[in-house]
Protein backbone atom coordinates (compact mmCIF):
# COMPACT_ATOMS: atom_id res chain seq x y z
CA UNK A 1 0.00 0.00 0.00
CA UNK A 2 1.44 3.95 -1.06
CA UNK A 3 0.34 6.31 0.98
CA UNK A 4 0.76 9.85 0.42
CA UNK A 5 1.80 12.08 3.72
CA UNK A 6 0.73 15.88 4.22
CA UNK A 7 2.83 18.22 6.58
CA UNK A 8 1.65 21.38 7.32
CA UNK A 9 1.49 22.18 11.05
CA UNK A 10 4.68 24.87 11.41
CA UNK A 11 7.18 26.21 9.05
CA UNK A 12 7.73 23.22 7.49
CA UNK A 13 5.67 22.29 3.69
CA UNK A 14 6.24 18.39 3.56
CA UNK A 15 5.13 15.68 1.47
CA UNK A 16 6.02 11.93 0.89
CA UNK A 17 5.29 8.48 -0.24
CA UNK A 18 6.06 5.44 1.31
CA UNK A 19 5.25 2.16 0.63
CA UNK A 20 3.71 -0.35 3.14
CA UNK A 21 4.87 1.87 5.80
CA UNK A 22 8.29 1.45 5.77
CA UNK A 23 9.87 2.36 2.47
CA UNK A 24 10.61 5.63 1.64
CA UNK A 25 9.78 6.00 -1.95
CA UNK A 26 10.16 9.85 -2.11
CA UNK A 27 10.32 12.82 0.62
CA UNK A 28 9.91 16.47 -0.05
CA UNK A 29 10.54 19.31 2.34
CA UNK A 30 10.53 23.12 1.46
CA UNK A 31 11.66 24.97 4.39
CA UNK A 32 10.48 28.48 5.14
CA UNK A 33 13.28 29.58 7.02
CA UNK A 34 14.53 32.83 4.77
CA UNK A 35 10.79 33.88 5.33
CA UNK A 36 10.82 33.69 9.16
CA UNK A 37 14.36 34.38 9.90
CA UNK A 38 13.80 38.07 9.15
CA UNK A 39 11.74 38.32 12.39
CA UNK A 40 13.76 35.84 14.59
CA UNK A 41 10.83 33.36 14.83
CA UNK A 42 7.89 31.52 12.99
CA UNK A 43 5.21 34.19 12.39
CA UNK A 44 2.39 31.74 11.27
CA UNK A 45 0.10 34.19 9.07
CA UNK A 46 2.85 34.17 6.90
CA UNK A 47 3.07 30.26 7.55
CA UNK A 48 -0.31 29.80 6.24
CA UNK A 49 0.51 31.70 2.99
CA UNK A 50 3.56 30.28 2.43
CA UNK A 51 2.00 26.55 2.88
CA UNK A 52 -1.14 27.75 0.01
CA UNK A 53 1.59 29.09 -2.09
CA UNK A 54 4.48 25.72 -1.79
CA UNK A 55 1.95 22.65 -1.23
CA UNK A 56 1.28 21.89 -5.25
CA UNK A 57 4.84 22.07 -6.09
CA UNK A 58 5.44 20.10 -3.30
CA UNK A 59 3.02 17.58 -3.97
CA UNK A 60 4.12 17.56 -7.97
CA UNK A 61 7.61 17.34 -6.53
CA UNK A 62 6.99 14.11 -4.71
CA UNK A 63 5.48 11.95 -7.22
CA UNK A 64 8.02 12.88 -9.73
CA UNK A 65 10.68 11.97 -7.57
CA UNK A 66 9.31 8.22 -6.81
CA UNK A 67 7.89 7.95 -10.38
CA UNK A 68 9.17 10.20 -12.79
CA UNK A 69 5.56 11.34 -13.21
CA UNK A 70 3.61 14.37 -11.49
CA UNK A 71 0.26 12.81 -12.47
CA UNK A 72 1.01 9.36 -11.32
CA UNK A 73 -2.00 9.95 -8.88
CA UNK A 74 -3.59 5.83 -9.97
CA UNK A 75 -0.15 4.60 -7.83
CA UNK A 76 -1.55 6.26 -4.42
CA UNK A 77 -3.67 4.57 -2.13
CA UNK A 78 -4.47 6.54 0.60
CA UNK A 79 -3.12 10.20 2.02
CA UNK A 80 -2.21 10.65 5.52
CA UNK A 81 -2.28 14.12 6.57
CA UNK A 82 -1.32 15.98 10.01
CA UNK A 83 -4.13 17.06 12.08
CA UNK A 84 -2.48 18.67 14.99
CA UNK A 85 -0.70 19.63 17.28
CA UNK A 86 0.50 22.78 15.48
CA UNK A 87 -0.18 26.61 14.34
CA UNK A 88 -4.42 26.09 13.21
CA UNK A 89 -4.07 27.91 10.44
CA UNK A 90 -1.21 26.30 9.10
CA UNK A 91 -2.57 23.06 9.92
CA UNK A 92 -5.63 23.67 7.55
CA UNK A 93 -4.19 24.10 4.52
CA UNK A 94 -2.44 20.93 4.96
CA UNK A 95 -6.04 19.51 5.74
CA UNK A 96 -7.55 21.26 2.79
CA UNK A 97 -5.55 20.19 0.32
CA UNK A 98 -5.91 16.42 1.20
CA UNK A 99 -9.32 16.20 1.94
CA UNK A 100 -9.98 17.32 -1.72
CA UNK A 101 -7.21 15.22 -2.80
CA UNK A 102 -8.73 12.26 -0.88
CA UNK A 103 -11.87 13.08 -2.65
CA UNK A 104 -10.94 13.84 -6.52
CA UNK A 105 -8.96 10.67 -6.50
CA UNK A 106 -11.89 8.57 -4.30
CA UNK A 107 -8.89 6.79 -1.84
CA UNK A 108 -9.02 7.02 1.74
CA UNK A 109 -7.75 9.66 4.65
CA UNK A 110 -6.52 9.47 8.03
CA UNK A 111 -5.64 12.25 10.08
CA UNK A 112 -2.14 12.03 11.82
CA UNK A 113 -0.83 13.12 14.94
CA UNK A 114 2.47 15.30 14.88
CA UNK A 115 4.01 13.76 17.64
CA UNK A 116 2.85 10.57 17.02
CA UNK A 117 4.23 10.95 13.70
CA UNK A 118 8.13 12.32 15.54
CA UNK A 119 7.49 8.77 17.93
CA UNK A 120 7.19 6.34 14.43
CA UNK A 121 10.31 7.91 12.57
CA UNK A 122 12.36 5.94 14.53
CA UNK A 123 11.11 2.51 13.94
CA UNK A 124 10.66 3.63 10.52
CA UNK A 125 13.93 3.80 10.11
CA UNK A 126 15.07 0.85 12.83
CA UNK A 127 12.26 -2.13 12.66
CA UNK A 128 14.71 -3.37 15.22
CA UNK A 129 14.78 -1.14 18.03
CA UNK A 130 12.32 -3.36 20.27
CA UNK A 131 9.31 -2.36 22.74
CA UNK A 132 8.50 -1.57 25.93
CA UNK A 133 10.31 1.29 24.76
CA UNK A 134 11.19 4.83 26.41
CA UNK A 135 10.12 7.83 23.76
CA UNK A 136 11.76 11.14 24.13
CA UNK A 137 10.02 13.49 21.76
CA UNK A 138 12.13 16.94 21.28
CA UNK A 139 11.58 20.03 18.99
CA UNK A 140 10.58 23.35 19.20
CA UNK A 141 6.71 22.71 20.08
CA UNK A 142 7.43 19.73 22.39
CA UNK A 143 9.24 17.97 25.05
CA UNK A 144 7.68 14.93 26.22
CA UNK A 145 9.09 11.85 27.44
CA UNK A 146 6.32 8.75 26.58
CA UNK A 147 6.51 4.89 27.30
CA UNK A 148 5.58 2.72 24.20
CA UNK A 149 4.22 -0.78 25.69
CA UNK A 150 3.25 -1.90 22.45
CA UNK A 151 2.27 -1.11 19.02
CA UNK A 152 -0.93 0.01 19.94
CA UNK A 153 0.07 1.92 23.72
CA UNK A 154 1.26 5.06 24.15
CA UNK A 155 1.48 6.98 27.98
CA UNK A 156 2.68 10.56 28.11
CA UNK A 157 4.92 10.08 31.11
CA UNK A 158 6.20 13.72 31.53
CA UNK A 159 6.26 17.07 29.57
CA UNK A 160 7.73 20.20 29.92
CA UNK A 161 6.35 22.75 32.36
CA UNK A 162 7.04 25.40 30.13
CA UNK A 163 9.53 26.24 27.51
CA UNK A 164 10.30 23.68 24.88
CA UNK A 165 13.91 22.13 24.59
CA UNK A 166 14.26 23.80 20.89
CA UNK A 167 12.06 26.97 21.62
CA UNK A 168 15.11 27.26 24.49
CA UNK A 169 17.68 26.98 22.20
CA UNK A 170 15.89 29.55 19.87
CA UNK A 171 15.61 32.04 22.38
CA UNK A 172 19.01 32.11 23.01
CA UNK A 173 20.30 32.29 19.57
CA UNK A 174 17.24 35.24 18.78
CA UNK A 175 19.07 37.25 21.91
CA UNK A 176 22.47 37.04 20.59
CA UNK A 177 21.09 37.95 16.56
CA UNK A 178 22.66 34.17 15.78
CA UNK A 179 19.68 33.64 14.02
CA UNK A 180 16.46 31.59 13.61
CA UNK A 181 16.27 28.42 13.86
CA UNK A 182 18.65 28.13 16.80
CA UNK A 183 18.96 25.26 17.45
CA UNK A 184 21.42 24.20 14.42
CA UNK A 185 23.39 27.17 14.99
CA UNK A 186 24.21 26.31 18.20
CA UNK A 187 25.14 23.08 17.32
CA UNK A 188 28.15 24.16 15.39
CA UNK A 189 29.17 26.83 17.55
CA UNK A 190 29.37 25.02 20.84
CA UNK A 191 32.13 22.90 20.17
CA UNK A 192 34.11 25.99 19.79
CA UNK A 193 33.42 27.29 23.38
CA UNK A 194 33.89 25.94 26.90
CA UNK A 195 30.80 23.72 28.35
CA UNK A 196 32.11 24.13 31.76
CA UNK A 197 32.64 28.16 31.89
CA UNK A 198 28.96 29.33 32.98
CA UNK A 199 27.57 26.99 35.27
CA UNK A 200 23.85 26.54 35.36
CA UNK A 201 21.77 24.32 37.51
CA UNK A 202 19.28 21.74 36.32
CA UNK A 203 16.30 22.59 37.35
CA UNK A 204 14.32 20.36 40.37
CA UNK A 205 11.04 19.53 39.82
CA UNK A 206 8.82 18.66 43.27
CA UNK A 207 7.14 15.65 43.84
CA UNK A 208 9.98 13.65 41.85
CA UNK A 209 7.88 14.60 38.83
CA UNK A 210 10.01 13.68 35.57
CA UNK A 211 8.73 16.74 34.42
CA UNK A 212 11.20 19.34 32.28
CA UNK A 213 11.70 22.77 32.04
CA UNK A 214 13.60 25.24 30.29
CA UNK A 215 12.54 28.64 30.78
CA UNK A 216 14.84 28.96 34.10
CA UNK A 217 18.45 28.32 32.30
CA UNK A 218 16.89 31.18 29.23
CA UNK A 219 16.60 33.57 31.86
CA UNK A 220 19.76 32.77 33.86
CA UNK A 221 21.40 32.90 30.18
CA UNK A 222 19.90 36.14 29.71
CA UNK A 223 21.05 37.53 32.85
CA UNK A 224 24.56 36.07 32.34
CA UNK A 225 24.64 38.40 28.57
CA UNK A 226 23.94 41.22 31.01
CA UNK A 227 26.44 40.80 33.67
CA UNK A 228 29.10 39.74 30.90
CA UNK A 229 27.85 42.55 28.78
CA UNK A 230 27.66 40.06 26.06
CA UNK A 231 25.53 41.90 23.38
CA UNK A 232 24.14 40.30 20.46
CA UNK A 233 26.88 39.63 17.39
CA UNK A 234 27.20 41.62 13.73
CA UNK A 235 26.36 39.86 11.01
CA UNK A 236 29.56 39.87 9.42
CA UNK A 237 30.84 36.95 12.41
CA UNK A 238 28.00 34.66 10.72
CA UNK A 239 31.05 33.33 8.20
CA UNK A 240 33.78 33.70 10.56
CA UNK A 241 32.62 31.97 14.07
CA UNK A 242 35.81 31.45 15.28
CA UNK A 243 36.42 35.21 15.62
CA UNK A 244 32.92 35.59 17.90
CA UNK A 245 33.78 36.51 21.57
CA UNK A 246 35.25 33.91 23.73
CA UNK A 247 32.41 34.94 26.31
CA UNK A 248 29.27 34.28 23.44
CA UNK A 249 31.45 31.27 22.47
CA UNK A 250 31.55 30.02 26.35
CA UNK A 251 28.30 31.14 26.75
CA UNK A 252 26.32 28.96 24.27
CA UNK A 253 28.43 25.74 24.78
CA UNK A 254 27.49 25.74 28.54
CA UNK A 255 23.95 26.52 27.71
CA UNK A 256 23.67 23.40 25.36
CA UNK A 257 25.37 21.10 27.75
CA UNK A 258 22.35 22.09 30.40
CA UNK A 259 19.80 21.54 27.98
CA UNK A 260 21.52 18.22 26.97
CA UNK A 261 22.21 17.59 30.79
CA UNK A 262 18.33 17.68 31.42
CA UNK A 263 17.56 15.79 28.76
CA UNK A 264 19.66 12.56 29.67
CA UNK A 265 18.91 13.53 33.34
CA UNK A 266 15.43 13.10 32.81
CA UNK A 267 15.42 9.70 31.00
CA UNK A 268 18.13 8.04 33.03
CA UNK A 269 15.08 8.50 35.87
CA UNK A 270 12.42 7.49 33.59
CA UNK A 271 14.65 4.50 32.57
CA UNK A 272 15.48 3.61 36.30
CA UNK A 273 11.93 3.32 36.64
CA UNK A 274 10.55 1.28 33.63
CA UNK A 275 11.83 -1.95 32.33
CA UNK A 276 12.23 -0.92 28.66
CA UNK A 277 14.35 -2.72 25.61
CA UNK A 278 14.95 0.48 23.92
CA UNK A 279 15.38 4.70 24.10
CA UNK A 280 14.25 6.21 21.40
CA UNK A 281 14.97 10.25 20.58
CA UNK A 282 13.06 11.79 18.21
CA UNK A 283 12.35 15.99 16.92
CA UNK A 284 14.12 18.58 15.89
CA UNK A 285 16.18 18.95 18.48
CA UNK A 286 16.90 15.23 18.20
CA UNK A 287 19.23 16.45 15.39
CA UNK A 288 22.29 17.57 18.17
CA UNK A 289 24.91 16.46 17.48
CA UNK A 290 26.11 16.38 21.59
CA UNK A 291 22.75 15.13 22.37
CA UNK A 292 23.80 12.09 20.16
CA UNK A 293 26.72 11.66 21.39
CA UNK A 294 26.36 11.48 25.07
CA UNK A 295 23.20 9.65 25.04
CA UNK A 296 25.23 6.73 23.48
CA UNK A 297 27.90 7.12 25.53
CA UNK A 298 26.33 7.53 28.66
CA UNK A 299 23.56 4.55 28.13
CA UNK A 300 26.54 2.33 26.60
CA UNK A 301 26.26 -1.33 28.04
CA UNK A 302 22.65 0.14 29.20
CA UNK A 303 19.67 0.37 26.93
CA UNK A 304 20.24 0.60 23.13
CA UNK A 305 19.47 4.62 21.73
CA UNK A 306 17.80 4.74 18.42
CA UNK A 307 17.78 8.30 16.81
CA UNK A 308 16.09 8.92 13.35
CA UNK A 309 18.59 10.48 10.62
CA UNK A 310 18.95 14.06 10.50
CA UNK A 311 16.42 14.41 7.51
CA UNK A 312 14.01 12.73 9.41
CA UNK A 313 14.43 14.60 12.59
CA UNK A 314 13.24 17.65 11.88
CA UNK A 315 10.00 18.13 10.33
CA UNK A 316 8.88 15.83 7.26
CA UNK A 317 5.65 13.99 6.10
CA UNK A 318 7.45 10.35 5.78
CA UNK A 319 6.58 10.17 9.75
CA UNK A 320 3.51 11.54 8.68
CA UNK A 321 2.61 8.81 5.66
CA UNK A 322 4.15 5.87 7.87
CA UNK A 323 1.85 6.29 11.08
CA UNK A 324 -1.11 6.86 8.91
CA UNK A 325 -0.46 3.77 7.16
CA UNK A 326 -1.08 1.18 10.04
CA UNK A 327 -4.78 2.92 9.95
CA UNK A 328 -5.18 2.61 6.28
CA UNK A 329 -4.03 -0.91 5.68
CA UNK A 330 -6.73 -1.87 8.50
CA UNK A 331 -9.47 -0.71 6.31
CA UNK A 332 -10.00 2.58 8.90
CA UNK A 333 -10.50 5.99 7.29
CA UNK A 334 -11.74 9.30 8.40
CA UNK A 335 -15.11 11.12 7.65
CA UNK A 336 -14.80 14.35 5.53
CA UNK A 337 -15.60 16.23 8.74
CA UNK A 338 -12.34 15.81 10.11
CA UNK A 339 -10.68 19.02 11.55
CA UNK A 340 -7.37 20.36 12.72
CA UNK A 341 -6.61 20.32 16.29
CA UNK A 342 -3.95 22.65 17.20
CA UNK A 343 -3.65 21.37 21.05
CA UNK A 344 -4.25 17.58 19.52
CA UNK A 345 -2.77 15.30 22.69
CA UNK A 346 -1.69 11.90 21.66
O1 LIG B 1 10.55 18.88 15.01
P1 LIG B 1 10.84 20.23 14.50
O2 LIG B 1 11.38 20.36 13.10
O3 LIG B 1 9.56 21.14 14.56
C1 LIG B 1 8.66 21.09 15.63
O4 LIG B 1 7.84 20.14 15.66
O5 LIG B 1 8.81 21.97 16.52
O6 LIG B 1 11.85 20.92 15.54
C2 LIG B 1 12.34 22.22 15.33
C3 LIG B 1 13.31 22.53 16.46
C4 LIG B 1 13.79 23.98 16.47
O7 LIG B 1 13.66 24.50 17.78
C5 LIG B 1 15.24 23.87 16.05
O8 LIG B 1 16.05 24.90 16.62
C6 LIG B 1 15.61 22.52 16.61
O9 LIG B 1 14.47 21.71 16.35
N1 LIG B 1 16.79 21.92 15.95
C7 LIG B 1 17.95 21.64 16.59
C8 LIG B 1 18.85 21.14 15.62
N2 LIG B 1 18.20 21.13 14.41
C9 LIG B 1 16.94 21.61 14.63
N3 LIG B 1 18.27 21.77 17.88
C10 LIG B 1 19.52 21.41 18.24
N4 LIG B 1 20.45 20.94 17.36
C11 LIG B 1 20.16 20.79 16.06
N5 LIG B 1 21.09 20.33 15.21
ZN1 LIG C 1 7.90 18.45 14.72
Amino acid sequence: MIVLGIETSCDETAAALVEDGRTILSSVVASQVDVHSVYGGVVPELASREHVSNINTVVDLCLERAWNRRSAWERVDGIAVTRGPGLVGALLVGMAYAKALAFALEIPLVGVNHLEGHIRSVPLEHPEAELPALALVVSGGHTSLFYLENQNSCREISRTRDDAAGEALDKLSKALGLGYPGGPVIDRLAPLGNPKAVRFSLPRIKSGALDFSFSGIKTAALRHCRLAEINPVEPEYAKRPERMPTALLDLVASYQKCVVDQLLDRLEKAWKRHDVRSLQISGGVSANSELRRRAADYFRDRAPVYFPSLLLSTDNAAMIAATGHRRLAAGEQDSWDLTAEPNLPV
